[in-house]
């Protein structure tokens, strides 16, 4: 029995295709990747998911729909598909601490910066290394920790450091981080978090 795993997802999914990689070569072995949520129509994970033969939804927060209805959905659908793990990979709505509690140590985000720096309220995708190079750091790089009430706030499990070259934009930032430091690390911290939850075992 694999700890059933859910990646909820918004935008390219490159996280995703890291877990999606990591599982075909092997290395996810306690871990199932059984659904895909996106909260974006359209959004490019949900191609990825289907290529990976992975069952995707979308669950889309609809205009003015008040954030404890949205979620309701979504937690029918978790446990629907009996998921034990969540996966925030590129997820791009923050999740109270309501829903947060219904899965206690059980949900995993990627921060692309090695929180406390440049996390938190507003820190989210390229505004991350923009800060980070306003800032002036000469080392930056991503972070895996457990999802509690607080964005960013949870227990670290795992983080990897990128330099930062002097030529860089947020852009070339951003996809060196992802490249050398968040592809590398949610497989490998998905794997350690479903063996320690050893669902069924
Ligand atoms: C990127 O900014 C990544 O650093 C962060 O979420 C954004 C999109 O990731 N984790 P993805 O390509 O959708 O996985």
């Amino acid at each position: 029995m694999k700890t059933r795993i859910a990646v909820l997802v918004s935008g390219g999914g490159t996280n995703l295709q890291a877990l999606i990689d990591a599982r075909d070569r092997g290395e996810l072995p306690h871990g199932e990747l059984a659904l895909v949520v996106s909260n974006k129509e359209g959004a490019y994970a949900l191609e990825r998911a289907e290529k990976a033969g992975i069952p995707a939804v979308v669950c889309q927060r609809a205009k003015g729909e008040p954030r404890g209805d949205f979620e309701a959905r979504l937690l029918a659908i978790l446990s629907g598909a009996k998921i034990d793990m969540i996966i925030l990979a590129g997820f791009m709505a923050i999740l109270s601490a309501d829903f947060v509690s219904r899965y206690p140590e059980r949900i995993i985000n990627i921060h692309p910066s090695l929180i406390p720096s440049f996390c938190g309220e507003g820190y989210y995708g390229l505004r991350v290394h923009r800060a980070a190079l306003d800032y002036g750091v000469k080392v930056t790089g991503a972070t895996v920790h457990f999802v509690n009430e607080v964005p960013d706030g949870g227990r670290i499990i795992a983080q990897k450091a990128v330099d930062i070259m002097p030529d860089d934009t947020p852009e070339t930032l951003q996809r060196r981080v992802m490249e050398q430091a968040e592809w590398i690390l949610l497989p490998r911290a998905a794997e350690a978090v479903a063996k320690e939850l050893g669902m069924g075992e």
